[in-house]
């Protein structure tokens, strides 16, 4: 088999790349180690920076998303019996939009399927070879038979556990990290959302989340202990708990209800260097990671998505690989910026269990300047709907 670029796992990475390459002619085959209803069963953050919306037009899946989605102006932050909003839309004009990136990730299957572009699922053993030079191929077991793929280019989309950045040598790859010592337990309800927008709580039992995916289901993170185990968490305890970490008024609204979807996710900032080896590319998770509290991890995959499809649509086209030389210092500048704020956002919200009395001063100083002062609102604000590509 022969292809123009085998795309290495079918998350929103991958088939956003596909999807947009196929738009501009380019072929690509993905390779998909799970089933597609597997992938479709992961329940992932969904808050969509402006370019995510302006790329889910252009790859002409959009019509379900701005028929569902949420159009938040601003979102909130509480720190004990404080509410406060930050509005992006009085402060810089934009917003942001709230579509779960399940949704995502169907949209562009069935876009995909549209299209006749070919996704091989339950492929096993992926592996890359010669992508140092010019003539690289993939292999892969499907139904136990050993398979082969000569392609131009391989796009590593295959997430934090795939195969695609350890193909890259250890001499040649610097990976940065850095482990929160906590993590969240999220449950997934179907209940109305306790709030119009989002609630990003600090509390002195530790931080919160109220998120929502539509009207009728909702989404509630608190902090947890990375040793917690999901059955430590009764419904009833996660509720009480949620409740103890939110301004009164908001708890005393707070609709309870059976969890349908119960988790827990580490936390974790993690960067690899360089995103490409030769012919190979790596986008999305397969080469960072963000904790959930700025949710970047969607939009950070998108905007490496935009660089590669820039860089190889202007390779097909003119032969011109500048845009392919430069993706990965591109890419890197955008996404240590979104490091940042990911890190700097789980700072200030949460409870560290090495926190001096002056930490907490600090922390609580940062969340009163950004209460009060409209240049920090803003700068906040530019953060959270997505830095300019
Ligand atoms: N071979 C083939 N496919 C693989 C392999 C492999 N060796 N390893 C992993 N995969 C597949 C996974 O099954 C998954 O479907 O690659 C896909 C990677 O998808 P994601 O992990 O969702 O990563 P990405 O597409 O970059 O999307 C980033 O997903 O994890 C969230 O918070 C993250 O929102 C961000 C988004
Ligand atoms: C979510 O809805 O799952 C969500 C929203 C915002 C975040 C993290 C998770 O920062």
């Amino acid at each position: 088999m022969r292809t123009q670029v085998v795309i290495v796992g079918g998350g929103p990475s991958g088939l956003l790349l596909g999807q947009l390459l196929h738009l501009k002619g380019i072929e690509t085959v993905i390779l998909e180690r799970k089933t597609r209803d597997y992938v479709l069963a992961r329940i992932r953050a969904g808050i969509l920076e402006t370019g995510l919306v302006d790329m889910m037009r252009e790859a002409g899946v959009a019509e379900r998303m701005d028929k569902e989605c949420f159009i938040h102006n601003g979102t909130c932050i509480s720190y004990e019996n404080e509410l406060f909003a930050v509005d992006f839309h009085k402060l810089i004009g934009k917003n942001v939009v709230v579509y779960g990136q399940t949704e995502v990730t169907r949209d562009l299957y069935d876009a995909r399927d549209a299209v006749g572009a070919k996704t091989i699922f339950e492929a096993e053993d992926v592996q890359i070879h010669d992508a140092d030079r010019d003539a690289p191929y993939v292999t892969f077991t499907l139904d136990g038979a050993e398979q082969r793929i000569d392609c131009d280019f391989i796009a590593g989309c295959d997430g934090f556990h795939g195969i695609s950045r350890k193909t890259i040598p250890d001499n040649v790859r610097t990976d940065y990290e850095k482990v929160f010592p906590f993590g969240w337990l999220g449950i997934l309800s179907e209940t109305p959302p306790v709030h119009d927008e989002l609630i990003y709580a600090n509390s002195s039992r530790g931080f919160a989340l109220c998120s929502m995916r539509n009207e009728k289901l909702s989404r509630y993170y608190v902090q947890c202990e990375l040793s917690d185990k999901v059955e430590d968490w009764s419904d009833e305890a996660f509720w009480d708990e949620l409740k103890r970490r939110l301004p009164e008024a908001v708890a005393d609204k707070l609709v309870t209800g059976p969890s349908i979807e119960k988790s827990i996710a580490p936390l974790r900032s993690f960067v690899s260097e360089p995103m490409r080896w030769g012919r190979l590319f790596l986008c999305g998770d397969a080469a960072h990671i963000v904790p959930p509290t700025g949710a970047k991890g969607l939009n950070t995959a998108a905007s490496d998505v935009h660089y590669l499809k820039e860089g190889l649509v202007r390779y097909y086209k003119d032969k011109d690989s500048e845009g392919l030389d430069s993706y990965s210092e591109k890419a890197l500048a955008r996404i240590w910026k979104a490091e940042r704020f990911s890190w700097s956002t789980t700072n200030m919200l949460h409870r560290f269990p090495d926190q001096s009395a002056f930490d907490l001063k600090m922390q609580r100083a940062e969340i009163e300047s950004l209460h009060h002062n409209e240049t920090a609102q803003t700068w906040f604000a530019q953060n959270y709907v997505g830095l300019p590509y």
